[in-house]
């Protein structure tokens, strides 16, 4: 059967600026895969004809890095940072991501899954239809598996496609604070091939920094990950410049994310191995940072640069997507186009799922967010607005209204 959206309004984020704009446009579908998108007049014929009054229609938002299973919450630890406390101090001290750890494994299944289905429930009512969710407050072989699982079973009960990714290297845990090396032991020996074999992660993420792990502890994690087969992705050079952009490129990572610190060889590396920069507006807005990421430098070397909510507890208590588009040009100097390519077809590449999603086009997924605007620069432009009609999940419908139930 072929259902044909009409009287739209498309953005679809191919090459042609901007924003792969038709005006007067269609798309439509067949089962979950589009089969045409562009000028009404030259739209195929159709079983079902749905006119959406002009609206406008993107890709479905990706969003490609996000910490939402956790237990408890940081409002406290807000509260002393907004007094002068850093952000590393906090964490030397046994808290920020240990706490959340604390909580974490406290918490049963059944209620992580009730936070965290809260949480990506907000983001899917904001359009996105792909998420990325990062284990890491865990840090034992138990809880960090129960947050994979967790993962997986999130995807099938929501409007959205998850893609899980294992984040042991996130802290050292405290069973292990005289051992760090002790600790990455068991990431490798014991996590991470029960981890592959089940299929329990997609990807395998670290935590590049001086209050995290070393570059030679995150190569000996990486190793690993590519003898078991699986792709990695970095948090890089986020508090200070730790060469995590050179290590991510190093092992021809999917992404380095964060980046704030990252120098001009960082950008270079990243460039040369196709690694894509993932960039976060809402940490670096929630901890009052100063030094922007590279962006220009970013741009002129031609990486390709996504953007995502960062969704977590500690530094980007965020869960709303068009609210980090807008941070991204507010604070970090995109257009608005490059936020919402960074959201669309660069998120996509930066979870290795370009060849399906992130621009409508033949052939890709009907993955789509209908939104009640004009023009796609609004998205981003609106504080704290959310104009999302309705999302299409592999060419199944979903009102925004009824998502916000
Ligand atoms: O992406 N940088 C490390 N990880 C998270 C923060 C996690 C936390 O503070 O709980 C981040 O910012
Ligand atoms: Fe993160």
């Amino acid at each position: 059967m072929t259902e044909l959206l009409t009287n739209v309004r498309l953005a679809t984020m191919t090459r042609a600026r901007p924003y792969g704009l038709v005006d007067d446009a269609a798309l439509a579908f067949e089962g979950e895969t589009i089969v045409f998108a562009g000028p009404r007049a030259q739209a195929p014929s159709a079983d079902r004809t749905l006119d959406l009054g002009g609206r406008l229609v993107t890709p479905g938002l990706i969003d490609a890095h996000t910490h939402l299973i956790y237990g408890g919450n940081r409002a406290q630890e807000w509260e002393q940072r907004l007094l002068g406390v850093s952000y590393a101090e906090i964490a030397y001290n046994g808290g920020g991501i240990l706490a959340t750890v604390r909580a974490t494994r406290a918490a049963g299944y059944e209620r992580l899954v009730q936070s965290a289905h809260a949480r990506l429930a907000t983001l899917c009512s904001h359009g996105v239809t792909t998420v990325e969710i990062k284990s890491g407050y865990g840090l034992d072989v138990e809880t960090e598996i129960r947050m994979l699982r967790i993962a997986r079973d999130l995807g099938p009960r929501l409007p959205v496609d998850v893609r899980a990714t294992f984040l042991g290297a996130h802290a050292i845990p405290p069973e292990f604070r005289a051992d760090p090396d002790g600790y990455v032991g068991t990431v490798c020996d014991a996590m991470l091939p029960h981890i592959a074999s089940e299929k329990l992660a997609d990807a395998v993420d670290a935590f590049c920094e001086t209050i995290a792990f070393s570059p030679a502890q995150i190569e000996r994690v990486f190793t690993r990950a590519a003898q078991l087969g699986l792709r990695v992705k970095l948090h890089a050079d986020q508090l200070s410049d730790g060469g995590g952009a050179e290590l991510a490129a190093r092992f021809g990572a999917l992404s380095a994310d964060h980046l704030e610190f990252a120098s001009a060889a960082g950008v270079e590396a990243l460039a040369r191995a196709g690694t894509v920069a993932v960039v976060l507006p809402g940490a670096f807005y929630f901890l009052r940072e100063q030094q922007p990421p590279p962006v220009a430098a970013l741009r002129a070397a031609g990486v390709p640069v996504a953007i995502a909510t960062d969704c977590n507890p500690g530094t980007s208590p965020l869960v709303s997507p068009l609210l980090a588009l807008n941070f991204a040009c507010t604070l970090l100097g995109f257009s608005p186009e490059e936020a919402l390519r960074g959201m669309t077809c660069e998120a996509a590449r930066a979870l290795d799922l370009h060849h399906d999603r992130g621009t409508l086009e033949p052939g890709k997924l009907a993955d789509l967010a209908v939104w009640d605007v004009e023009h796609p620069a609004e998205l981003a432009y609106a504080l704290g607005a959310n104009p999302c009609h309705a999302t299409y999940k592999r060419g199944r419908r979903t009102d925004a209204a009824e998502s916000r139930k």
